[in-house]
């Protein structure tokens, strides 16, 4: 078998055990953890001088950003979601209000409107199924989020997880972007990159 089909295979067995681990948490356990990962954003340099934000749509027990997402609206800054354009382009468009502007996209995710205007946010807020301690991610295994990612190599970029989706080392390929900071409710790890 080649390495890359190695690699895949890994990756995919990983995504099934941490969507497991991660679909076993309790309301109250994903709302308390996602509210002090979310407090912590908040008070990162990152977030503070980014005026355009991309935020992600969580779905399932993913970690909640709508307390970024408020806190954008009320310091007046641009927010962004992320949009699937087709099979392999991901685009950020501006919401102004999450009610009125974000839609049930593919894969049933909440994305902004076609009337949104394309914007290239300065900080992207990069959900992730599984990650490690040197900034590697898994995500659901399309490939945007790394798409995008190369093609914007200048944005900074926040990784959200809950603690138990931090793994020391995880299987990645050529195409995988790291990020340079991970937010958990227990840690912020900053990677030297
Ligand atoms: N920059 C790129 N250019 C072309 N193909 C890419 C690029 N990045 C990733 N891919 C391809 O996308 C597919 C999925 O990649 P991978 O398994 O890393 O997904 P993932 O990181 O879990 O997905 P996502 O980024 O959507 O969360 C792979 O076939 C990979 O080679
Ligand atoms: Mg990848």
């Amino acid at each position: 078998m080649h390495d890359e089909d190695m690699i895949s295979r890994r990756k995919q067995e990983l995504r099934r055990y941490m969507l497991n681990l991660r679909n076993s948490l309790s309301r109250e356990e994903m709302v308390k953890a996602s509210s002090i990962i979310q407090e912590k954003v908040l008070e990162t340099d990152e977030f503070n001088s980014s005026s355009i934000v991309g935020l992600y749509s969580p779905i399932g027990s993913e970690v909640d950003t709508s307390t970024l997402a408020k806190r954008l609206i009320e310091s007046c800054r641009v927010l962004a979601y992320p949009r699937i354009e087709d099979k392999y382009t991901m685009v950020f468009a501006r919401v102004r209000d999450p009610v009125i502007d974000l839609t049930l996209g593919r894969y049933g995710i909440l994305e902004p409107l076609d009337s949104c205007e394309m914007v290239k946010p300065d900080l992207i807020i990069v959900p992730g199924l599984v990650w490690d301690e040197h900034g590697y991610r898994i995500g659901y295994g399309k490939g945007y989020y790394d798409r995008y990612l190369r093609r914007n190599p200048d944005a900074a970029m926040i990784g959200l997880a809950y603690d138990f989706q931090v793994l020391s080392s995880i299987p990645h390929s050529e195409m995988d972007v790291r990020v340079k900071l991970i937010v958990t409710e227990r840690r912020s790890i900053r990677i030297k990159i």
